[in-house]
């Protein structure tokens, strides 16, 4: 199924704000032509354009955007439309002040950059829902709408004395009484003990549930006001509506926000330093890879920048073949669509360097747009890949509140949240990029997922157990299935107890893997530790360094695969695997160098019966498959600054580069092909 019905193509374009150039008409004019141009089809409008629509209180002009629309449909290009909360109008916030958002420490923000209202001010909603409701019913018919674009970039909390009234109600609802809400906070520690329900302090650093659910509180509050934003939308128009994600943006349970968007959208800005190469576009590609699983169908790269953004350390002007790479790995991963922040560098503030399509310059003649038209022509060749699907047969485990709850837990080190996107390299992503690197499908799921049908499932650090997980686990690996997870899993329930009876997860994992995690020794990178294989080599070496984390473990029934080699506990179990039913379970108490990581999954993917999708890549390539309809299209991408040969198995057109059927593929630094079988 397409992103859009009835649009059986690529989606190509980008965020157009024409309002920021309503003086100079000549200039949209010009937009129009160029747009044609660079074979972009579609663009998100209005994103931040309140102001332009409402002047004033009361005071309505759609006449701009009547405009744009009507040239978008001459044009022929889709139009995202957005609902402007994202940036409220000067007279609004300083007529309705309780519209501005109250700061942790109870301080009224003043009005100003962006994102940033209360979550719950009736009178924000009252004005939103007038607004909405207006384009709605303006533009709900017009044949150039594609659907909604529902605010922007959602983040951020308010602590008003609305929104904290209510987190009482969510503590009040999720809880029952305060006993029960005692009794879990464990609040005997400290003192704490809660007499009454607005006593619980979201930002008490000693209770770590407190916190955690002012997180899920603050998801449950963006929810509840997108909701709103779509049911304003919904007595006029019923086309689909999505929200911009940023990757793993830490501050919101994304796979709730998932489940009322009609498509996922994300926004991805990597940059290409050099020798980082591989570990960017394994980051990016789990990204993808999640917001994929997300429906089990494509997404769309709702932003993406064609130049460079602003605010990087380097601004290196892109490498030839590195743009083209970028948009081609998210198409790969399953995005139907890559569209651009922004269409026209605007002339002043923040953004006014932000790489654009259009740049000051105002022409065609930029390497960018040059770039960005050749793309967009390449799409074209491409356009029955549109639409087709990916099936992974491996899956690996990320989960929001699990990360907030190690990241609320005092202890584990400095390195214990490493979990976020800052720090990718952490454990999820370094079991991701050892798995990313044999070219296999994958899939990026959250603990409440249906495991069934995967073959192998990674659950990397994860360490709440929300209720039933433990179950479904045990249940994957009986019917056959082959579970790893490693150090820092199963220490805490949901409400982030830990678990009583030892770790992992008290009875239920340690019987599920046969071992007992008795502590875990984290160290300084001067204490040196490795991990010495019980059996045959794994890619050629028996000692791996073990870096920073270690847990000691016990073997209660596994079978020992391997030792740590040094400190007073050399000798004792670093690996093992525990088979129950059909299936087995691994554990990996250590945290490896990554070439273990490589090693041992390359091992297990082939044990597993999961194949990379073209056979004997070299190294720097790296392949993603996608299928539709009997055929099966191969995105393969060189990852290195050398021309690199591909011998493939059977002879494939490359659509992308409009090259006949053949068994070799030469790719050129950074290049990339799009095959056919
Ligand atoms: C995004 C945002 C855009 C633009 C862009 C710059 O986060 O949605 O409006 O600011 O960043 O990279």
């Amino acid at each position: 199924m397409n992103l859009l019905e009835n649009f059986p193509a690529f989606l190509h374009g980008g965020d157009y704000n024409p309002d920021q150039w309503l003086r100079t008409p000549e200039i949209i004019d010009e937009d129009f032509r160029l747009m044609d141009k660079a074979r972009c089809n579609t663009f998100s409008i209005g994103i931040f354009s309140w102001s332009q629509y409402e002047p004033e209180e009361g005071k309505f002009d759609f006449s701009w955007l009547d405009d744009i629309m009507e040239r978008c449909r001459i044009h022929e290009k889709k139009v995202f439309l957005a609902t402007p909360s994202a940036a409220r109008p000067a007279w609004l916030a300083h007529k309705y002040p309780e519209t501005n958002r109250v700061s942790a420490e109870g301080v009224r923000q003043p009005w100003g950059i962006r994102e940033n209202h209360c979550w719950s001010s009736p009178v924000m909603r009252t004005k939103l829902a007038l607004i909405i409701r207006k384009l709605a019913e303006r533009y709900a018919a017009h044949p150039a709408l594609a659907g909604w674009h529902i605010s922007n970039e959602y983040n951020g909390a308010c602590h008003c004395p609305l929104c904290r009234k209510e987190f009482v109600d969510f503590l009040k609802q999720r809880y029952g009484s305060l006993e029960r809400l005692n009794e879990l906070y464990w609040s005997a520690f400290w003192g704490h003990r809660y007499t009454a329900w607005d006593q619980v302090d979201p930002n008490d650093r000693a209770m770590d549930l407190a916190m955690l659910d002012f997180q899920r509180f603050n998801t449950q509050q963006v929810l509840d006001f997108m909701r709103f934003e779509i049911e304003a939308l919904r007595d006029y128009s019923d086309a689909p509506v999505t929200t911009n994600m940023m990757g793993l943006y830490e501050g919101l349970d994304y796979w709730r926000i998932a489940e009322i968007c009609d498509f996922i959208a994300d926004d991805c800005y990597p940059v290409w330093y050099k020798g980082e190469t591989e570990q960017t576009a394994a980051q990016y590609a789990m990204i993808h890879d999640m917001h994929y699983s997300m429906k089990g169908r494509p997404f769309l790269m709702m932003e993406s920048c064609p130049g460079i953004p602003n605010y990087k350390p380097y601004c290196k002007i892109r490498r030839p073949g590195e743009f083209e790479r970028e948009m081609l790995l998210a198409l790969a991963h399953g995005a139907d669509g890559t569209m651009y922040f922004q269409w026209r560098k605007g002339r002043g503030n923040c953004e006014k360097i932000h790489g654009a399509v259009v740049g000051h310059d105002g022409t065609d003649r930029t390497l960018v747009f040059q770039r960005v038209a050749d793309y967009g022509a390449k799409l074209e060749r491409i356009r029955e890949v549109a639409g087709s699907l990916i099936r992974p047969e491996a899956a690996i485990l990320y989960d929001w509140e699990s990360a907030w709850a190690l990241h609320n837990t005092k202890g584990f080190g400095e390195h214990a949240g490493n979990v976020t996107e800052q720090s990718l390299c952490g454990t999820v992503f370094s079991h991701y990029r050892a798995l990313w690197t044999h070219s296999v499908p994958l899939s990026v799921l959250e603990s409440a997922c249906d495991f069934s049908g995967y073959k192998l499932l990674v659950a990397p650090m994860l360490f709440m157990m929300k209720p039933g997980v433990m179950e479904r686990l045990v249940r994957f690996v009986e019917e056959g299935g082959t579970l790893v997870m490693t150090y820092l899993s199963a220490y805490v329930d949901e409400n982030n107890l830990c678990f009583y009876g030892g770790n992992p997860g008290g009875k239920i994992l340690r019987e599920l893997f046969g071992i007992w995690n008795e502590d875990i020794d984290l160290f300084e990178p001067e204490t040196k530790q490795t991990l010495r294989l019980s059996g045959a080599p794994l890619g050629g070496k028996t000692e791996f360094e073990v870096l920073r984390r270690c847990e000691y473990l016990h073997a209660e029934g596994a079978q020992v695969l391997g030792v740590y080699g040094r400190e007073f506990y050399a000798g004792s179990p670093a690996l093992t695997v525990n088979f129950r039913g059909k299936g087995r379970a691994y554990y990996i108490g250590a945290d490896t160098e990554p070439d273990f990581l490589e090693a041992f999954y390359g091992k297990l993917l082939g044990e597993c019966g999961i194949a990379p999708v073209l056979p004997d890549l070299p190294p720097a390539v790296k392949a993603a498959r996608r299928e539709k309809d009997g055929s099966a299209y191969y995105f393969v991408q060189n990852l290195s600054d050398e021309t690199q040969c591909v011998r493939l198995p059977f002879a494939m057109t490359d659509l992308w580069n409009d090259a006949p059927a053949s068994r070799e593929l030469l790719l050129p630094p950074a290049g990339s092909a799009v095959l056919k079988a």
